[in-house]
């Protein structure tokens, strides 16, 4: 007998600006993703194109059809809606989608939709500075309620944002230009506090205009080993949890900041403005599930503040932000753990503790709406692509999940990242995570054929069994 419940959602994941293209097409209006990636355009492939899922929507849902998938986790391009974000409904916007939907409707494929993915519309960071003002709040769940009206009929699986925890940290997704590390920092506090209100805003209209529907929020997972039983190394370990993910999961489930984060902003003097009445509405917010994005794991040691490194610093790992205001963490390499050629830290075991971690905090339903390996494939000359790698990967995470289950967690399902290739953050179509290879190259748009990697072919098995043959 299988591990997983009979219903259990297996599916796949993508988002709007990472496949579509079409990126001005139909009315569409230009994004923060668009824009962000424009930028880097004479060097990697951008938005423009990316695997032109708008012209190949039947087929790449034929695929899907073909993988057994029962869920497919995309997201709703705002901008392709209403184009300058809150102004005039774009019909051509709400066609593409209500395609899609149907399609996979027919396809007996839930559609599992996510309302914001990284692409708030370029036009309120004009108008307003994006999320730094409060007419954005309004304008998001003025969208939320015209895709819930328009959608809900079909969809009753929703995600409001995704992986704010992270974005709020990436000041290129935020449009922070801001040289001044405190005036940043403030700025942050206020965007993520009204994406908060945004967020527990659209739970409470989902809950009202979508019989039967279900809606959470999607998390960028951490989960952060300290070096050493040092108690400072495991305190700079858990803090690294708490101001990353825990504060912002505590806000979603609880409505309100948790200690360790109110007395961080306190400290920091970037207690966000708040109005009357946010107390009720972020009350009011509670989600239905938590979807975790999961890929690595951390190490850190503690690293105290001193002249080096001042408590107010503000430093990047990567791209992120991270928070140094203690002056609490320093990262490390965790040896135990191998390594993708793009640095992250492979540990199927981290994601078991994720999930038993989030089960025994909040007490909801969990579902994995990412996971999975970017490598960059290789496609043969018999047309042919040999990702073990990614199988090996897989394996050992869906192999997790089943042990979660058997923990008790109450897991959903498993939609991995992604369904086919697409255009990853900084690295373009050099790294891939789907089952199916887009043929194209960052400079080269070549045939754009859609070809089944061995994954695919793993995966539609594990599928058909319920997660029986591994
Ligand atoms: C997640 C995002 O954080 O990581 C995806 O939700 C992203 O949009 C994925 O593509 C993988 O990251 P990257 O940088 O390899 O594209």
């Amino acid at each position: 007998m299988s591990r997983f419940p009979a219903d259990f959602l297996w599916g796949a994941s993508s988002s709007a600006f990472q496949i579509e293209g079409g990126w001005d097409e139909d009315g569409k209006g230009m994004t923060v993703a668009d824009y962000n990636s424009f930028k880097r355009s004479n060097r990697q492939a951008d938005s423009k194109t990316a695997s032109a899922f708008s012209h190949h929507r039947e087929e790449d849902i034929e695929l899907m059809a073909e993988l057994g998938m029962k869920i497919y986790r995309f997201s709703l391009s705002w901008a392709r809606i209403i184009p300058d974000g809150d102004g005039e409904i774009n019909p051509k916007g709400l066609e593409f989608y209500d395609n899609v939907i149907n399609r996979l409707k027919e396809k007996d494929i839930q559609p599992f939709v996510t309302l914001y993915h990284f692409d708030l519309p370029y036009a309120l960071v004009t108008k307003y500075c994006g999320w730094l003002d409060r007419r954005c709040v309004h304008a998001f769940e003025r969208y939320a309620r015209i895709c819930f009206a328009r959608f809900g009929d079909r969809v009753k699986y929703w995600q409001v944002i995704n992986e704010q925890n992270l974005m709020i940290r990436v000041d290129e997704r935020m449009n922070i230009e801001e040289p001044d590390a405190w005036k940043a920092d403030r700025m942050r506090a206020q965007m993520d506090y009204h994406m908060f209100l945004a967020h527990a805003l659209a739970v409470k209209a989902c809950h009202e205009l979508v019989e039967g529907g279900k809606i959470g929020p999607a998390v960028s997972s951490t989960c952060t080993y300290p070096l050493t039983p040092k108690p400072e190394d495991v305190w700079s370990a858990r803090m690294n949890d708490y101001m990353k993910t825990v504060y912002c999961l505590d806000m979603h489930c609880y409505g309100k900041y948790s200690g360790i984060y109110m007395r961080y902003l306190k400290e920091r003097n970037i207690v966000p403005a708040a109005e009357e009445g946010d107390e009720d509405i972020l009350a009011y917010g509670k989600p239905d599930y938590i979807a975790v994005n999961y890929y690595r794991t951390l190490c850190t040691s503690y690293l105290p503040a001193d002249e080096a490194h001042p408590a107010g610093m503000r430093t990047y790992r990567g791209n992120e932000v991270d928070f140094d205001q203690y002056g609490y963490c320093r990262d490390e390499r965790n040896t135990n753990l191998a390594a993708s050629e793009y640095g992250a830290q492979i540990d199927p075991m981290g994601l078991r503790i994720v999930l038993n971690d989030y089960y025994a905090r909040y007490h909801l339903p969990l579902l994995i709406t990412e996971n999975g390996l970017g490598m960059a494939d290789t496609l043969n000359e018999d047309g042919t692509v040999h990702d073990d790698y990614r199988i090996d990967y897989l394996r050992a995470h869906v192999q997790a999940c089943a042990d979660a289950v058997e923990d008790g967690v109450e897991l959903m399902g498993y939609s991995p990242w992604s369904f086919e290739d697409l255009l990853s953050s900084h690295q373009g179509f050099r790294k891939r995570y789907g089952f199916v290879y887009i043929d194209r190259e960052d400079m080269d748009l070549k045939t754009m054929k859609r070809i089944r990697k061995d994954s695919f072919f793993w995966y539609r098995n594990v599928i058909r069994t319920n997660g029986e043959e591994l």
